[in-house]
């Protein structure tokens, strides 16, 4: 990594581009998609912050009326939700150039699309707050915003699949649209409401389910891909060959594991098997995918060329490994989901899933994309570090709690058949704790984000390699 720094030029953060770190001008478009994903992850973590307070204490009414927990909570998964996808979008628009080797196919199309999809997030979070909602969770925004997703997401598509088009095909580029196709097709599902409650959270799912363990599972496998080959300069044949592989044994075991949320919501008795079982494999990918990462420092003559993306790159495949694999086999065979459903201990896999596996992976990206996009090459990368492990290390503070205050939630609610409120007076200073961690969650986040938007080129003698 000796290219020579090009000279910041004040204006918007960015500096002159420098053809030999962002080689395709379009590229450019994905700053302002990874930007405003941040600042959303900040608002995200801000409400889950009061939804930590609204356990731990005893709010008064009056503020619960201005502030009633199921309109936030709305708020904390939709941002989730839309700052994942609007990272995964700017993630798409950074990597398409350099692999289809050509220009975005439209650089307004991708902008008009940022601010459609901005537009209709500040329209649902407005929405919440005079309860204007769907009701089912994370897809609570009403259906005329819907249908502009659905306008928006055709955009992207399309801008994106002209792209691949009429450039280079690659095999990262095939996985990484046909997961983008697959998770568009799946949103549809979830647009009628069903009459029968049974059908509509059948097809709830397919959206919910099929996106982490499926779609998105796609998207992360070629996102990786791409930075595993830039960082560590490992044959893209043999990066490739293992994407087959994993990808193929992710949607063979996360499409029939869809079932293991099919147990108790009246659909037939079959799915207590189908779930079980093949949810329990779902495990596999991921520990092949850690050993595949892993595997890859290993290959002969590879030098880590960027630490900081390495870093962030190992602890989406561990958070993965983690958060999914572990936590979700503890609670997906049928015979301890029916005690742990729908409680803290969901709550708790949710948090280290989503965190593990999809906020660390965007972070991968911004980490790799953001400092090129700034025209910086060499920078102190212990800050960085620093943001990471404050990050990760209170997400997985907070998993715990909540897995604590879940499995007290269980044992007395369930177990000892008595009542909620007796169940939430024990779990009070559990959250408490949730609300420490939570602070720390926020303060990592905040860390990495200045970072990612202020940090330096260093002088040549005192930089490390990033
Ligand atoms: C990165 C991938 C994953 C993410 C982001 C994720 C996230 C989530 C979330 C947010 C929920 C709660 C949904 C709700 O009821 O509102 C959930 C439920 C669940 N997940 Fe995952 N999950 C992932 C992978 C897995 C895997 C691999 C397994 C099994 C090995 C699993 C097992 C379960 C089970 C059994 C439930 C239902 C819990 C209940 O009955 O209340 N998950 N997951
Ligand atoms: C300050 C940090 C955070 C706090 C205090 C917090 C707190 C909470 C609380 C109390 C809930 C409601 C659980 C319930 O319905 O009983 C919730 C839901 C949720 N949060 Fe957070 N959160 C934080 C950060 C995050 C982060 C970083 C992520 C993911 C990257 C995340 C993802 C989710 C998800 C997926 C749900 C829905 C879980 C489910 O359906 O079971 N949160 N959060
Ligand atoms: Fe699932």
């Amino acid at each position: 990594m000796q290219q020579t720094a090009t000279v910041r030029a004040g204006g918007i953060g960015m500096g002159v581009r420098d053809e030999k770190l962002v080689p395709y001008a379009s590229q450019r478009v994905a700053y302002w998609y990874f930007v405003v994903a941040l600042a959303l992850f900040v608002l995200q973590i801000v409400v889950g912050l009061w939804l930590a307070i609204s356990y731990a204490f005893t709010i008064p009414q009056s503020i619960v009326d201005v502030l009633p927990f199921g309109m936030t909570r709305a708020m904390h998964t939709n941002l989730l939700v839309l700052w994942l996808l609007l990272g995964f979008m700017g993630g798409t628009y950074y990597l398409v150039p350099e692999e289809a080797e050509r220009e975005i196919y439209s650089v307004p199309i991708a902008y008009i699309q940022l601010v459609a999809f901005v537009a209709i997030g500040v329209a649902a979070l407005i929405g919440f707050g005079f309860g204007y909602t769907q009701g089912r969770p994370l897809l609570e925004i009403p259906t005329p915003l819907d249908f502009l997703v659905v306008a928006g997401a055709l955009l992207f598509l399309f801008n994106v699949g002209m792209t691949v088009l009429k450039g280079k095909k690659t095999a990262i580029l095939g996985m990484l649209l046909g997961g983008l196709v697959f998770l568009a097709l799946l949103y549809i599902f979830g647009m009628p409401f069903y009459r029968n409650l049974t059908i509509d959270w059948f097809y709830w799912w397919w959206v919910v389910h099929l996106w982490v363990e499926g779609a998105w599972e796609l998207v992360t496998a070629a996102i990786l891909a791409f930075v595993l080959i830039k960082v560590t300069g490992v044959n893209r044949k043999v990066v490739e060959k293992y994407l087959y592989i994993e990808t193929a044994l992710f949607l063979f075991t996360g499409l029939a594991g869809t079932g293991h949320h099919y147990y108790w919501i009246g659909a037939p008795r079959t799915w207590l098997y189908v779930g079980g079982i093949f949810s329990a494999m779902e495990v596999l990918p991921i520990v092949a995918m850690v050993i595949d990462t892993f595997r890859t420092q290993r290959e002969k003559g590879v030098v880590i060329k960027d630490k900081v993306v390495w870093t962030f790159a190992l602890g989406t495949a561990i958070g993965h490994l983690v958060g999914a694999g572990i936590w979700g086999f503890a609670h997906t065979l049928p015979q301890v989901n029916y005690y742990t459903h729908g409680s803290q201990v969901t709550a708790s896999h949710g948090h280290l899933a989503f965190f593990g596996a999809y906020a660390l992976l965007n972070f991968t990206m911004f980490w790799y994309a953001l400092p090129r996009l700034r025209g910086v090459v060499k920078f102190k990368s212990s800050t960085a570090i620093l943001g990471f492990w404050v990050m990760s290390l209170a997400v997985l503070g907070l998993g715990v709690a909540m897995g604590v205050a879940g499995v007290l939630q269980t044992y007395i609610e369930r177990i000892m058949g008595q009542g909620f409120m007796t169940a939430q007076a024990q779990m009070q200073f559990w959250f408490k704790v949730v609300l420490f961690f939570g602070v720390f969650i926020l303060l990592g986040v905040l860390i990495s984000f200045w970072h990612l938007m202020t940090a330096r080129q260093a002088a040549e003698d005192a930089a490390e390699t990033p």
